[in-house]
């Protein structure tokens, strides 16, 4: 067994272990990052899949996303806006396409109007939310009690607004069934994007994409870090006691190759897969008890590429949405410079579920059937076809990202990112601002780090 020591150990080399890494680094502690994986990066990865770059996992940049924002600029990373010149796509409830332009679903004046009414009130309450401390909300545990989708059908009956209202938070973003999560994570969603109407605005959400893909922001951050990022290494053990008036706290991170001695650990992973790990004592109560209520959701990412980017000779800008389709999002997602063309969908939870019980072909004919709901029946001829499937990922196992079940968020938050003894926590899926994107990753590293720089002084 290799011995190392350290001032901190990190343990996974994703978004947040990484930066959290480099501003230790920076402060003058030293480091190291244990991955589990053959490769840094995490929840992202750019790999070339025949013949073509896909972005397997994040990929997008949106305005608010000031943390990345600033890391893609000092890695000297270039972004470019995704392709959305033309008409976008809706399908109703019957089947009929429609075409549309801006935010707004070509639904009846009737539904239009109740889609806007119940905006304007989310907008509302999300202002009221602090995305770092939901549960402060004088009425947290009460929106925190009924589910998103038991709230929006108290509001109308109107069961296609319903649907497009839901999806927003559901489908597209935690990617679990709407009666599985509550209005108050529904409005930690919105609230980490700045307002409900900010997430349900594509061209604002998936607004920018890098140059040579997002894998890129961990691959240079661990280039930074040289030999103190070591792959391979799932920790499965972490030793560790607390400060005490005659003794500084301490770590010992054991993979099967290596223990690190540290002042310091960062657990840099998705708070599902702290359990394993072996802490030795045992973690507290509350975190035992709060770690179960987090779970993760789960969405197939669908790559299609075909030889030129054919919706575009139709005037479409390739978004198109569906509460009632398989794939209920998909867009126009060409890479920069790309003379092909390149489709990506989503399926999510219940859908996802059922699709995996087909054969691979059987799945893959349903999904591109979809696909030509909106774009015509080019869309089932691709040159490439890819299904991210992060449920199968040993160290993530599933997609986007945790969140609280019903009641959860109110009960656990305000705890979720309090250090134990030396062990500090950082990732995307405990972020306020940034909550289940790569920007509340590096914005907890930035947090994870500080708080040890604090610490290390006193
Ligand atoms: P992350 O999970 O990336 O890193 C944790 C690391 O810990 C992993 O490398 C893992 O292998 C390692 N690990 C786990 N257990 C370990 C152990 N015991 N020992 C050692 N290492 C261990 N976001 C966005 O901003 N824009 C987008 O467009 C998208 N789209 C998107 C699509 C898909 C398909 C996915 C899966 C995700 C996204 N996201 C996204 C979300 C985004 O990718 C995600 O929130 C962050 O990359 C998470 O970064 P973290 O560092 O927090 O965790």
């Amino acid at each position: 067994m290799k011995e190392l020591t350290r001032d901190v150990v990190i343990v996974g080399a994703g978004a947040a272990g990484l930066t959290a890494a480099n501003d230790l680094r920076a402060a003058g502690l030293s480091v190291v990052v244990l991955e589990a994986r053959d490769r840094v990066g995490g929840r992202l990865w750019t790999d070339e899949i025949d013949g073509a770059m896909l972005e397997i996992g994040g990929q997008w940049v949106s305005p608010d996303q000031q943390a990345l924002i600033d890391t893609v600029a000092d890695l000297g990373l270039e972004t470019y806006a995704r392709y959305r010149d033309g008409d976008s796509v809706y399908v109703g409830p019957d089947g009929t396409v429609a075409r549309f332009t801006g935010e707004v679903f070509p639904v009846s004046a009737d539904t239009e109007r109740v889609i806007a009414r119940i905006t304007a009130r989310l907008d509302e309450m999300v202002a009221e939310i602090d995305p770092d401390r939901p549960e402060a909300h004088e009425k947290a545990a009460e929106w925190d009690a009924i589910s998103w989708d038991a709230w929006l059908r108290a509001q109308t009956d109107d069961d296609e607004a319903v649907r497009n209202l839901a999806f927003a938070t559901g489908s597209a973003m935690l990617t679990k069934p709407t009666h599985s999560f509550s209005l108050l994570q529904s409005l930690l969603m919105a609230a980490s994007a700045g307002s409900y109407s900010n997430l349900v605005d594509a061209d604002f959400i998936l607004d920018k994409r890098v140059v040579g893909g997002l894998q890129q922001v961990p691959l240079l951050l661990a280039e930074r870090l040289g030999d103190d990022v070591v792959l391979n290494q799932p920790v499965r053990t972490l030793e560790w006691s607390a400060a005490t008036a005659s003794a500084s706290g301490s770590v010992v991170a054991r993979t099967d190759e290596v223990a690190v001695h540290a002042r310091f650990a960062i657990l840099a992973l998705a708070p599902v897969l702290y359990p394993r790990i072996s802490f030795v004592p045992p973690l507290p109560r509350r975190q035992h008890q709060m770690h179960q209520h987090l779970s993760m959701g789960f969405v197939i990412k669908v790559h299609a590429v075909y030889d030129r980017p054919f919706w575009r000779e139709q005037g479409l800008s390739g978004t198109a949405f569906s509460p009632y389709e398989l794939c209920h999002e998909a867009y126009d997602n060409t890479n920069a410079g790309d003379p092909r063309g390149t489709l990506v969908g989503f399926v999510s939870d219940r859908s996802a579920d059922d699709v995996f019980r087909l054969s691979a072909e059987e799945r893959r004919e349903r999904i591109l059937e979809s696909l030509s709901h909106y774009y015509g029946p080019d869309a089932k001829e691709p040159i490439v076809y890819y299904e991210s499937d992060w449920g199968t990922e040993e160290w993530t196992r599933g997609a986007y990202a945790a969140s609280f079940d019903l009641g959860g968020l109110s009960r656990y938050n305000a705890d979720l990112r309090t250090p134990v003894g030396p062990i500090h926590v950082a990732c995307s899926d405990m972020a306020g601002a940034g909550y289940q994107h790569v920007d509340g990753a590096i914005r907890q590293g930035h947090r994870a780090a500080a708080e040890i720089v604090e610490r290390s002084r006193s």
